[in-house]
């Protein structure tokens, strides 16, 4: 916890968030794991200390491969070293490797049919935001589920701080956002339980044919 923050002072845009998720944020963001039957190939982006990975690795089975991607090295030490190592230990049929490097330059090994990612697109310019979309999407198998969130009403309390181009940014975010919704079979769920309180939003890769 205290070095989740250290690393959110030191670098907020790119950390977005100064504690990690709740377990209840967790769970909605592994929900759609449950429609796969294995072997699932799983992909998290922006993996932190683990609150999502935690909820990931304990619903794996045999077969099952999770590509854990981070791009802050002190937050990949950790998950590797307290978390996946001592799984595997335990799990030595599953495969799930750490990605010590942002998604834009992860060798990734597709298609996945779950991607849970907790990237802080509100702090990001739009294009990087869209370039990383583009990617998770391309590396899915048609009909797998991607799983984000974002805080409650995260753009109208930023929107008063941030000028008249972070304005317009965070608009276009919105915007974009709200169209992937709407073209990828968009559902989202509140949870309360989070602090901030924050959406788990789940879109849903086009199947081909
Ligand atoms: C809001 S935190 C979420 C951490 C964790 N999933 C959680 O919910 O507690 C966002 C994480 O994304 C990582 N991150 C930011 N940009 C990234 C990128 N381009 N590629 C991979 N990870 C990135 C940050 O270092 C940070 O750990």
């Amino acid at each position: 916890m205290l070095g989740f923050l250290g690393e959110a002072i030191r670098n907020y845009r790119q950390t977005g968030a100064v504690a990690p998720s709740s377990r209840a944020l967790a769970c909605s963001m592994v929900s759609k794991l449950s429609q796969f039957k294995g072997p699932r190939r799983i992909l998290e982006v922006g993996s932190g200390t683990g609150a999502f990975t935690r909820c990931i690795l304990e619903q794996m089975g045999p077969g099952d491969r999770l590509d854990a991607v981070e791009i802050n090295a002190p937050f990949a030490d950790t998950l590797e070293s307290t978390i996946i190592e001592p799984h595997l230990v335990a799990n030595p049929e599953q495969v799930v490797r750490v990605h010590a490097c942002a998604i834009e330059d992860a060798a990734l090994e597709g298609p996945y049919h779950v991607v849970v990612c907790g990237l802080p697109f509100n702090n990001f310019p739009l294009e990087m935001t869209r370039r990383i979309f583009s990617i998770m999407l391309g590396s899915m198998a048609p009909g797998g589920w991607l799983s984000y969130f974002e805080y409650l009403a995260m753009r109208p309390l930023k929107s008063p701080f941030v000028g008249r181009s972070g304005r317009s940014v965070l608009q276009a975010h919105g915007s974009y956002l709200g169209e992937l919704e709407g073209q990828l079979n968009g559902q989202r769920r509140l949870i309360i339980g989070n602090i901030p309180p924050a959406w788990s939003v789940h879109l849903q890769a086009m199947a081909t044919g």
